[in-house]
């Protein structure tokens, strides 16, 4: 990762409203770029992309010729009841300077899809986020859904995980992890998401977490979940306190130095 790429999480970024945070952007940003030093093939994807702001980060890492597919209802109201949704996630790609290929985003409710809709899209998916309704169907239909459409290389990564305000994306995905465990497994686990690929790259994503040098800023505390090793990537409250107070102090140019 560059001096550009840290720039653009740390700084860029935070324009756009959304929920993806430093930790998680440089664990998508490492995962991708790593699947891209192994010419790993495969499109992008995600369900939920609200303003963009996850979406903007997986199209940085793959670049404007890369496949990405973004899959929102786009239907949420301003606060004048208007809804602007769309137009301004398409707005906040070119304040980014980025594309937005609109013949790869669908606009409706994922659990609606199949597997069929997104291959002729962008084909077998290396990295998938899951990012949209929380609630227990959404995450089985958009696991179930993920997992039907990833490539043998492929990672999915789970929101809000164990965020109490949505206990049942917690029970979603261990019931997944559950009851895929003998293809599937995680690897990494941060505050806000879950990390999965199948078990024959276990190894190899988990050395990617440990090694990246954009991840040494955090402790990598080693824990078991559902039969699988994970790294449990820790921020420590001190430091996500700083970060916020500089966030608020418009010093976004500077917070990236807490986290070398
Ligand atoms: C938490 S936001 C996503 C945040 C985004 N990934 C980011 O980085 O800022 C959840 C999004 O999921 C969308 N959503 C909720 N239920 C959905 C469904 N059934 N199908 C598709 N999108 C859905 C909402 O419209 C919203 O934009």
């Amino acid at each position: 990762m560059n001096v550009n790429d840290r720039k653009f999480i740390f700084h860029d970024l935070q324009k756009i409203e959304g929920y993806i945070d430093p930790p998680d952007a440089l664990v998508f940003t490492s995962l991708l770029h790593a699947q891209q030093k192994k010419a790993f093939e495969g499109g992008v994807a995600e369900i939920g992309v609200f303003y963009g702001r996850s979406y903007f980060l997986m199209r940085k890492a793959v670049g404007n010729d890369g496949r990405v597919l973004a899959v929102d209802m786009f239907d949420l109201d301003d606060s004048d009841g208007v809804c602007r949704q769309y137009e301004r996630f398409l707005d906040n790609g070119i304040r980014l300077n980025l594309a937005v290929d609109e013949s790869l985003v669908i606009k409706g409710d994922s659990t609606k899809l199949d597997s069929k809709d997104v291959l002729e899209k962008i084909g077998k998916v290396r990295f998938f986020s899951i990012d949209g309704g929380h609630m227990l169907h959404h995450v089985m239909s958009d696991s179930k859904l993920a997992m039907d459409v990833l490539a043998d290389h492929g990672v999915i990564a789970f929101d809000d995980t164990f965020n109490p305000q949505w206990p049942e994306v917690t029970v979603g995905v261990a019931d997944f992890l559950r009851e895929k465990g003998d293809s599937f497994s995680a690897f990494c686990m941060t505050k806000y998401k879950t990390y999965v690929c199948r078990r024959e790259y276990h190894d190899f994503y988990e050395r990617v977490v440990l090694q990246s040098p954009e991840l040494l800023a955090f402790d990598h505390v080693e824990t078991e979940f559902l039969g699988s090793k994970v790294t449990r990537l820790h921020n420590p409250m001190g430091r996500r306190m700083i970060y916020e107070l500089m966030l608020r102090s418009g010093l976004t140019n500077f917070s990236e130095r807490i986290y070398r």
